[in-house]
This record gives C-alpha cells, sequence and structure tokens, in this order.
C-alpha cells in the first residue's frame, strides 16, 4: 500500500513538532517547508536520523520550495508571524493572510487533491483565506483550534479528578479564549456527567483556565507560543484523515446551514475521515449556549471581513 505523504509548511516551533508527532505515529512520508534556507532541511535530516532509535519508517525531506510536496494527501499550514509588541491586531492579520494566501496557492497547486488543515493565527480567519485561495471544496479546509482547547481542558479535568485523561472525554465549540464556548454538560470522566464529580465553581475555573491556555503558555516561555500541545492536536486531526477513522474531533468547518452560520469556519464538532470534513454534527443547545456560540460566529464575521481586505488580487 502506498504510503501517505504530509506536507508541513512552516517549519518553526509547531510545524516542527508536527512532523516529531507524525513521524513517531508512522503515519507517513513528510516534507517541511520554510522560507529560512537551511533550516527545514537540517530539521528534516536530523528527524530521519533519529529513526533507527525509534523505529520509524519514513522519508523526511526539507525543502524551501513546493516540487517535492507534489502529491500530498494531507498539507499543514502552521507558517505566519506571532504578533511582536507594538504591533496591532490589524498588522499581524494582515502580514498572516499574505503569508498563508501566498503558501496555500504554491502547495494546493501541486497538492490538488489534498485536505489541508490550517494552524496559523488568527485561526478563523486564515482558514477562510486558505479556502478562498485553495479553491478546495469546503470538505477539504479544516482549522485546528478545537482540539487544543480539548486537550487543554481535558486535562485539567484529570489533574482535578486524580483520574487518567483517558477516560475525561468533553466537547467544546466556537473559537479560542474568549469565543470558547464550554459546554460542561457534554462533559464526562469515565461516563459520568463531570458536575457529579467537580463542583459548578471549580469547573469554572478549569474553563476560565482553558480559555487562558494560549497565554498561560505565552507568559511562562516569554519568547515564544505552545507547541507541543498545538503540534499533538493537529497530528491527531491528520491521523484520523489519512487513515479514516472517522474521529469526533472539535474542529474549525465550514458551516452554511448547520447552526445557522450562512458560510462561514466555526468551531463545530465534526466527523474527520479521508474526505476531510465528512460531516458536521449539530448538537442540541441552550439559550445561554446559544448565545456564546452566536457571539463567537459574529466575531469570525467581523475577522473573514477584515481579512478579505487585505487578501492579494
Ligand atoms: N513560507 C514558508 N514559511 C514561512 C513563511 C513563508 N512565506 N513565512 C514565515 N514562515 C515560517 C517562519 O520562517 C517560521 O519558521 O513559519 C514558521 C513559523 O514558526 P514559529 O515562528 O516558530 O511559530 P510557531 O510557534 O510554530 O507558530 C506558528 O501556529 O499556533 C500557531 O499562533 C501560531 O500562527 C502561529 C503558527
Amino acid at each position: 500500500m502506498k504510503r501517505a505523504k504530509i506536507t508541513i509548511i512552516g517549519a518553526g516551533n509547531v510545524g516542527a513538532t508536527c512532523a516529531h508527532w507524525a513521524a513517531a505515529k508512522e503515519l507517513g512520508d513528510l516534507v517541511l517547508v520554510d522560507i529560512v534556507e537551511g533550516m527545514p532541511q537540517g530539521k528534516a535530516l536530523d528527524l530521519y536520523e533519529a529513526s533507527p532509535i525509534e523505529n520509524f519508517d519514513a522519508r523526511i525531506t526539507g525543502t524551501n520550495g513546493y516540487e517535492e510536496t507534489a502529491g500530498s494527501d494531507v498539507l499543514i499550514i502552521t507558517s505566519g508571524i506571532a504578533r511582536k509588541p507594538g504591533m496591532s491586531r490589524d498588522e499581524l492579520l494582515q502580514t498572516n493572510v499574505k503569508i498563508v494566501a501566498e503558501v496555500t496557492a504554491k502547495a494546493a497547486e501541486h497538492s490538488p487533491d489534498a485536505v489541508l488543515i490550517v494552524v496559523s493565527n488568527p485561526l478563523d480567519a486564515m482558514v477562510h483565506t486558505a479556502w478562498k485561495v485553495s479553491g478546495f471544496p469546503t470538505n477539504r479546509v479544516v482549522g485546528q483550534a478545537g482540539v487544543l482547547d480539548m486537550a487543554r481542558y481535558c486535562s485539567f479535568i484529570a489533574a482535578e479528578v486524580g483520574c487518567s485523561v483517558e477516560d475525561v472525554s468533553a466537547l467544546l465549540m466556537g473559537g479560542h479564549g474568549d469565543d470558547m464556548v464550554p459546554l460542561p454538560r457534554y462533559t464526562c470522566v469515565g461516563g459520568i456527567p463531570v458536575g457529579q464529580l467537580i463542583s459548578a465553581g471549580k469547573l469554572e475555573q478549569i474553563v476560565t483556565r482553558t480559555r487562558n491556555g494560549g497565554a498561560e503558555i505565552v507568559g511562562l516561555l516569554k519568547t515564544g507560543s505552545a507547541y507541543y500541545a498545538p503540534a499533538a492536536a493537529t497530528i491527531a486531526m491528520a491521523e484520523s484523515i489519512i487513515k479514516d477513522k472517522r474521529r469526533v474531533l472539535p474542529c474549525a468547518a465550514h458551516c452554511d446551514k448547520e447552526y445557522g452560520v450562512g458560510g462561514y469556519f466555526v468551531g463545530v464538532p465534526c466527523i474527520l475521515g479521508s474526505n476531510g470534513v465528512e460531516k458536521v454534527i449539530e448538537v442540541e443547545l441552550d439559550a445561554k449556549e446559544r448565545e456564546l456560540f452566536a457571539a463567537s460566529v459574529k466575531h469570525v464575521k467581523e475577522l473573514c471581513e477584515l481579512a478579505g481586505k487585505f487578501l492579494p488580487g
């Protein structure tokens, strides 16, 4: 059987860590692309040299071009810049729209049948940009945000209960941070509703910590943002696609009639399989949850409108 091919664009912290997780899981051959000369080549070679120790078989290529990416099954986009001191949100958006548009156009041209997973921030606007530029059908474009938030939330719950992380299952919707829509009534520990194990007040603290999860890491690292968990979240999505596992994961997926969104990428539970987003699952929301989700969708629309102004051509 032919090995899957995964291209990771942006070989920085998140991109290189994606390669590490993907190689360890033997998901397929990997191509690392970055604008910095020598860096993706060096990281690819270094990772390949680890393969006899960790016993994974994969061709791992580093490049500054796109020819080597041809025929990829999955394209992961992590390229972009982080917000620098004094930089406005709009300036960051403008720069990253240009980067994501440029790399998507090149990558999509060489891998017209791939599923695109977008990781670059601000996520919702970057997924929208990648979708527009690629010309791919909506099911083959998806953004990573919810799996990371869910993982943070589940890890805090497991620590609080004192149980295995394997037994916590949860659902979150909406965007990152303030836009996150926690759904405690869809959270279980070994099948037990979380409310029976953790007080409402403690759960609220966990939700707040999850909302600020990215900032908590930035505050500790000081010179960068999180990458182990974001990369693991991205590779969980890639694995579900490559192996057609059809996992149910919260992703930024295109919703039109779903939840009455009207044609934007927002964080919703999806079935991820070989065609990308196989299905958006519509769960029942109460009034408060609907209100939070509507606020998140409003924010996504505003951001996409702004991103559209910066799109080249
Ligand atoms: N083409 C290819 N690579 C590019 C381009 C480009 N046009 N522009 C920037 N890059 C590369 C940079 O050279 C860098 O190596 O993207 C990489 C980004 O890596 P880091 O700066 O280490 O950032 P990282 O922490 O990996 O985050 C990447 O993921 O989670 C999100 O918010 C995060 O948007 C950010 C992205």
